[in-house]
């Protein structure tokens, strides 16, 4: 765990430049738009520590498969969120020698991410080896009103000398990732261009040929005045850049305006790419740097109102829980039915591919929330176009009549996880799809969503569970083997509760929704029904599966079991582990992970948290009590969903000691992972943690529920929720609860099981 970051309501602040840290500070302090985004690297360049990090959103490489032993059914290839060209380059050379952070003298050094403005902010004063001493201080954002254009202002004062400099603004797209299988360069050149002023790269990427269109135009003013230098223009493979040759003059400040414009085939026909890139390198240059920001930050202060969460008394929770807020809202705006959530947003390259289950079980219900509804939905309609590659890839596992397996680990709807204890057993993600469905239309009320799109993929769905499980004739009960269940550390395990429970409610579900569909718009239906040559055999079928399915159970402690065998292990506690043993995937033998008891991540209570209503608190007790002390919570997606059981449950401070963990993963770097990145994903765990868990909501039969306490280290904390056209703030002190309407018609809502009328 780390203590570098100074604690702040809206900033995440670096005193001190701290090398050792670089990297995990170059992942914190990322910015993006949805569309575009980068790691807080130095614009001037840097010969430390550093992971160079620039990306766009949807582009990806295939890179070929690796592994050991080839399985039949594994992907040919492995999305790699590709390290993509780069605008934000602005080297200083002054005389002789480069300004370079890991050559000088650094004094003055603050790195400040502004989150209410969405601004990256660096300044200090350098002293290179001959004694010259600047000062500088840089901004730059991506922006949200224009996902396409990003902007940084480098102000530069020489405090005791005047000499003669340059400055290289280049476009590079000779960039390498850290995450290759082969060591190759992914992007090759199409067209390239430098005029005086400006300069355009052109790359496309190798396999997937997505072409990625990169500019850069400049503006440099001193003493209030435009000036332009002695300017030459140089071009190199994948690289084109201007070099402008300068006086410095002491005390004189010289600001460099340096635009970028990012376009991707994926948005735009490849033959007008350049032509656009121009245009709108030129309007950004005209609307200035001044311009460009106000719109960038009025975009932010809207989205802040939507889903701005206060906390009163604790500002490192507050701190955290904004942080959190800020990369989920900067990684997916919603506005493109093709992108996805990737677990490092635009963060670092781990883990390739953008979705994972992640989307559906966690990020859902803050987007449904806090955004614009066509945000979460086209959440849902990802998957739904996704659902002719899901049914392929069920074929290519010799499933038949349409049965859909969902990815794991996907790009494109291509499955590209090539682990086969995951890839094909960790099938309790179409579990969290089809439940993504349901809770969509939960929150929303749109059930004609199942009519349209939901109901073709819970069919889907179901046929794959239908296959999956096969009677047991000892049992005389339905059963479901070889399965990885959300605790990956246990792998091809026979009945995991979990993914029995969450198959037969999709089963169930999916009747439900059959009727449904079949009454409300029997035309559509009929066509359906066509289309997919459904029969009613199969409802027959998934009803008796779910009525005679089996689960595992300890019927003395009266706690389901996670899998068949469970009790066989040697049953201990994570307080009795060492410090030295953890993390325990770092630390332990996976093979000596996989016969122990400890779990990874909510399991039995994530289904629990799921099905909550199916469950009377002693039970939730019993199991909570029973799991609680084995989970060593090694995925961040994990505290979170024990932090919303213990609420329920009163167990304050645990609640408490989990919600820090979730909302300062990364800014303390508790896993010791953030260099690689920052946990995107996970972030949307701890709003709910706040939320669900200590606002205690829920949507039952069409209205909100909250059940909500403080805990004892806060005086208040407050949250809106944007629900079926109204907007409500809930504010929780020590001595009230306070429901406000701001917006929309009256409501009812209820608050600690009491029915109250909302109006403005
Ligand atoms: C977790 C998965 C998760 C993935 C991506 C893994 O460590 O166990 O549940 O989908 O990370 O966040």
């Amino acid at each position: 765990m780390k203590n570098y970051l100074k604690h702040h309501e809206w900033q995440i602040i670096e005193e001190g430049l701290h090398p050792h840290e670089n990297r995990i500070s170059e992942s914190i302090f990322s910015i993006g738009n949805g569309r575009m985004g980068q790691r807080a690297n130095f614009e001037e360049g840097y010969s430390g520590d550093t992971h160079q990090g620039s990306y766009v959103a949807g582009v990806y490489y295939p890179d070929k498969t690796r592994v050991g032993w080839w399985k039949n059914g594994y992907p040919e290839y492995f999305a790699k969120v590709l390290n993509a060209p780069s605008w934000i380059g602005i080297g200083i050379k002054i005389g002789d020698l480069s300004l370079d952070l890991a050559q000088c003298t650094v004094e003055n050094f603050v790195r400040i991410l502004d989150m209410k403005q969405g601004l990256l902010h660096r300044s200090f004063t350098a002293t290179l080896k001959d004694g010259k001493k600047i000062k500088v201080d840089a901004q730059r954002f991506c922006s949200m009103a224009d996902g396409e254009v990003g902007a940084i202002r480098y102000s530069l004062t020489p405090l005791n000398f005047s000499s003669n400099a340059s400055f290289t603004l280049p476009v590079d797209a000779d960039v390498v990732n850290k995450d290759a299988n082969y060591d190759e360069k992914f992007w090759e050149e199409v067209n390239k261009e430098s005029q005086m002023g400006w300069a355009i790269v052109t790359a496309s990427t190798k396999k997937t040929f997505f072409h990625v269109c990169t500019g850069m135009e400049y503006n440099l003013e001193s003493e209030g005045k435009r000036f332009t230098g002695k300017v030459f223009t140089n071009l190199r493979e994948n690289y084109a850049d201007n070099v402008v040759e300068t006086e410095l003059k002491e005390n004189v400040e010289v600001i460099i305006y340096k635009y970028g414009v990012v376009l991707s085939s994926e948005n735009h026909p490849k033959e007008y790419l350049v032509n656009l890139c121009r245009a709108k390198l030129e309007e950004a240059s005209k609307k200035g740097f001044a311009g460009l920001l106000e719109s960038h930050v009025a975009v932010w202060a809207h989205k802040w109102e939507e889903c701005d969460i206060t906390i009163d008394g604790d500002i490192a929770a507050q701190q955290g829980i904004r942080f959190n807020i800020f990369q989920l809202t900067q990684t997916y705006t919603g506005e493109d039915e093709r992108l996805n959530i990737g677990p490092k947003g635009f963060t670092g390259e781990k883990y390739g591919g953008s979705t994972y289950w992640d989307t559906e079980a966690y990020c859902l219900p803050f987007f449904l929330s806090t955004a614009e509804p066509n945000v979460a939905r086209n959440l849902l309609v990802y998957r739904f176009k996704q659902l002719s590659k899901a049914i392929e890839n069920g074929i290519k596992l010799g499933f038949t009549r349409g049965a859909a397996l969902y990815p794991m680990v996907t790009m494109n709807g291509e499955e590209c996880h090539n682990e086969w204890e995951i890839t094909f057993e960790e099938i309790h993600r179409n579990g969290a799809i089809a439940h993504a469905i349901f809770d969509y239309i939960r929150y929303t009320g749109d059930k004609d969503y199942l009519v349209d799109f939901g109901l073709e993929v819970l069919i889907a769905i179901s046929r794959f569970w239908a296959q999956r499980i096969n009677f047991s004739d000892d049992k005389q009960k339905y059963v479901m083997l070889g399965v990885t269940g959300p605790n990956e550390y246990e792998n091809n395990v026979n009945n995991n509760w979990y993914t029995n429970t969450i198959a037969c409610w999709t089963l169930d579900y999916t009747g439900e929704a059959l009727d449904y569909v079949k009454k409300k718009s029997p035309a559509k239906y009929s066509a359906l029904v066509e289309r997919v040559q459904f029969a009613d055999e199969e409802t027959a079928k998934w009803k008796d599966i779910s009525s005679r399915m089996y689960y595992p159970e300890d019927k003395t402690r009266g706690v389901f079991l996670q899998q068949d065998g469970f009790l066989d292990k040697e049953l201990i506690q994570t307080k009795d582990l060492r410090k030295e043993d953890r993390p325990l995937n770092q630390k332990w033998s996976w093979d000596r992970i996989l016969r122990s008891c400890f779990i990874k991540q909510a399991d039995v209570l994530q289904g629990i948290y799921f099905f909550e209503d199916r469950y009377d608190r002693a039970t939730i007790k019993r199991n909570f009590d029973f799991y609680e002390p084995m989970t060593v919570h090694e995925s961040s997606l994990s505290p979170c969903v024990h932090v919303i059981l213990a609420s329920r449950l009163g167990y304050k401070e645990k609640a408490y000691e989990l919600y820090l963990r979730t909302a300062r993963l990364d800014l303390d770097d508790y896993n010791n992972d953030t260099e690689d990145g920052c946990h995107i994903t996970s972030m949307a765990g701890t709003w709910l943690s706040v939320v669900q868990g200590f606002g205690g909501m829920a949507v039952k039969e069409g209205k909100l529920h909250f059940n909500p306490f403080i805990p004892d280290q806060w005086k208040s904390y407050s949250f809106r929720i944007a629900f079926r056209g109204q907007v409500i703030k809930v504010k929780v002190s020590k001595e009230k609860i306070e429901t406000i309407l701001e917006t929309g018609e009256p409501m009812e809502v209820v608050i600690d099981g009491k029915n109250l009328l909302l109006k403005q």
